[in-house]
């Protein structure tokens, strides 16, 4: 027999003896009862966690093309190469101006001696820039002309050093302007580099040296990478936390998120270090800093267009409690209590208000319908609860209706998190936010965790979570590699014990959102991109599922008479939409043999015939997308037809499955 037809032949016995095995195996008998609904599922359920870690809002999502604009990074000239050409006589000096402009002190200060040849400034992008053929490109950059007569112009060069796309631009003249121009790119380069070229002779000063993509998310200027934005509206996320995560904390209080220091002018913000700059040495990513050109404005406004409620998380006056663990004294609280006032007046004031008027000087004169807020992140222990309490009753005497966000911290159990949410409980907080990075096999455990949960009072928001595989188990080196359908998988089981207890859990994200594959500190993250593409994860197309098959109101499934939740390996949760006259079952098969279901649909109401079947399934735990390969892992979906109000389906061996089945009035 020669090779291939062993193969063939090794292929049709696997496939007989699963068939074999699945018919000797009794199918597990489902009810779903559609006339007794439960919980109403909040429309916050499912969300995103936005947090600049792996290059999310500089290098990713923030459409900026220049690394380190307006030369504020710690080495000032980080990101950017001087080149003298062809004989040119020219300096170039870093200027600080900090009495004037705080903010953004730095600028450079070009001097050509001798009108000849040319001085280049280049920038190295972020992992170099994404350029595509036949896209406009948006140069602009704040000049004064010192004396003399110097021309600029610009060019994109890609990683040969070709010249993939030019343009010139107007003379500099005068105190300190604004000036614009456009290239378009004549060919597609991943890695491309910007040249600006300076020719003649005399001294120009420059500053904020600045490259978008005219394509950029509803074409902003100061926009977002559109593809990525795309993905993000993809889920349909009911609430966008941001903008982190420890990012909020800061390794210090100096170094904290600040949302006053992210919104106006974007040449007023003042940038800092990325925490994730420094925090794992193993990933360390030197030019890694915040320029906030994607601040609290752009993130109110991110969620407006992709439909997601705000939740913005900020710093209780408690530094990161695995790094500094610096606190601002219970005397000195105020400022932070008053940012988070003025957050809300910015969210939400009329228009007269100081900070509702900047926001309608930025472009967005109607609310930003704020509903609920963050206090801290991960924070634990005494000093949280004591500084939470402060907020709490500050927020509430002037915003009675926000729901208060807290803090259950880093871990899902222990003596920390017990303390916490006994604590915050008491206090009557709206959520608290726990945290699970765990196994996929706690994730299986952990699919009936809700079940036991006290139902009253406070609720739960399940707000960083990712199954992680342990690294030895791991051999391919691709960034993308531990986002495995194994992993995914398990998230789904777990996340059947989510929906059946929508009445304790009224919200809950993924984490993290995004990672550069060039540029990652953390992993398993959702959304993988390099400079031109991007890739949806196992994971991502299970949070989809969920999160677009979502219903409002559960309904109970039953294995004889208990909730299926690790039964023979399956799990199982279900909800109706009564507006849409659906009935939502999703069953997630964990075994990797085939399994026999018989689905019995108990409604007194007339069901349709066609029913939706959306699967995600692979025979391989280990397998996962990457962006060569982005389609190992993804939804399938198919129209069956059934006749009557039970059914028997064969779900595959490690499958997602979303059945959709029309209804009648519920
Ligand atoms: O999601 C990555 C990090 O994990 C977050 O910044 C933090 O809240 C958690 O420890």
């Amino acid at each position: 027999m020669n090779k291939k037809n062993r193969l063939r032949h090794l292929i049709t016995f696997i496939a007989i003896t699963q068939t074999l095995l699945c018919a000797a195996q009794a199918p597990v008998k489902i009810s779903v009862l559609v006339d007794k609904p439960q919980a109403r599922i909040q429309p916050t359920m499912w969300g995103i966690f936005f947090e600049d870690i792996n290059f999310s809002a500089d290098g990713g999502l923030y459409a900026e093309l220049v690394k380190n604009r307006s030369f504020e990074f710690t080495t000032p000239l980080m990101g950017w190469k001087q080149n003298r050409v062809g004989g040119a006589d020219a300096s170039l000096l870093v200027v600080n101006r900090n009495s004037v402009n705080a903010n953004n002190p730095r600028y450079v200060n070009i001097a050509i001696k001798n009108n000849k040849g040319s001085f280049v400034l280049t920038n190295d992008g972020f992992r170099g820039m994404g350029l595509v053929k036949g896209e406009i490109y948006n140069f602009s950059m704040l000049a004064h002309a010192v004396d003399g007569d110097v021309k600029i112009s610009i060019e994109a060069i890609n990683e040969t050093g070709e010249t993939i796309g030019r343009a010139t631009l107007s003379q500099v003249q005068g105190d300190w302007q604004a000036y614009k121009t456009q290239l378009t790119c004549l060919k597609t380069s991943p890695k491309a580099k910007l040249n600006v070229t300076f020719e003649g002779q005399g001294t120009v000063q420059v500053d904020m040296i600045s490259l978008f993509p005219a394509n950029t998310w509803k074409n902003r200027t100061n926009g977002l990478r559109a593809d990525l934005v795309q993905k993000l509206a993809d889920l349909h996320p009911g609430f966008m936390r941001f903008p982190g995560g420890c990012i909020v904390e800061g390794r210090d209080l100096a170094n904290r998120y600040q949302w006053k220091k992210t919104v106006g002018d974007i040449a007023d913000r003042q940038l800092i270090m990325n925490r994730w700059n420094t925090e794992f040495s193993y990933r360390s990513t030197p030019d890694y800093f915040q320029s906030f050109g994607l601040g609290f404005f752009e993130y109110f406004q991110l969620c407006e267009d992709i439909g997601a409620s705000p939740l913005p998380i900020l710093n209780c006056g408690m530094a990161c409690q695995y790094n500094s663990a610096e606190v601002a004294s219970l005397n000195q609280i105020d400022p932070y209590i008053q940012d988070a006032l003025d957050l809300i007046e910015f969210a939400n004031g009329s228009t007269n208000t100081k900070w509702g008027g900047l926001r309608a000087s930025m472009g967005h004169p109607a609310p930003f319908n704020l509903k609920m807020i963050g206090v801290g992140n991960e924070q634990w222990g005494e000093q949280y609860l004591e500084r939470y309490k402060i907020f709490a009753a500050a927020i509430k005497k002037a915003y009675p209706s926000l729901k208060m966000v807290t803090s259950a911290g880093p871990d899902p159990d222990g003596e920390r998190f017990d303390y916490l949410t006994k604590a915050m409980r008491a206090e009557k907080a709206s959520l608290i936010d726990e945290h699970y990075y765990r196994t996929p096999e706690w994730f299986l455990k952990n699919a009936s965790r809700y079940d036991e949960y006290d139902r009253k009072g406070t609720k739960v928001f399940a707000g960083e979570y990712a199954a992680h595989i342990p690294n030895e188990t791991q051999k391919d080196t691709r960034a993308e590699s531990h986002n495995t359908w194994w992993a995914a998988l398990s998230e789904a089981a777990f996340m059947t014990g989510l929906e059946r207890n929508a009445d304790v859990v009224h919200m809950s994200s993924y984490a993290p959102l995004l990672a550069h594959v060039d540029a990652w500190q953390w992993r398993p993250d959702l959304i993988w991109f390099d400079n031109l593409r991007s890739v949806a994860t196992p994971n991502y197309y299970v949070q989809q599922a969920f999160s677009t098959h979502k219903g409002n109101r559960v309904v109970p499934v039953l294995a004889g008479n208990k909730i299926l939740a690790g039964h023979d390996s399956l799990y199982s949760s279900a909800t109706i939409d009564t507006a849409n006259r659906q009935v939502v079952i999703k069953i997630v098969n964990t075994s990797v043999q085939p399994r026999m279901v018989n689905i019995n649909i108990q409604s007194k109401s007339r069901l349709g015939k066609q029913v939706q079947w959306l699967q995600i399934s692979n025979p391989d735990k280990m397998v996962f997308n990457s962006l060569e390969q982005p389609d190992q892992v993804k939804p399938v979906s198919q129209n069956i037809t059934w006749v009557g109000k039970e059914k028997m389906v064969k779900l595959d061996g490690l499958s997602v499955n979303v059945f959709i089945v029309a209804g009648g009035k519920f």
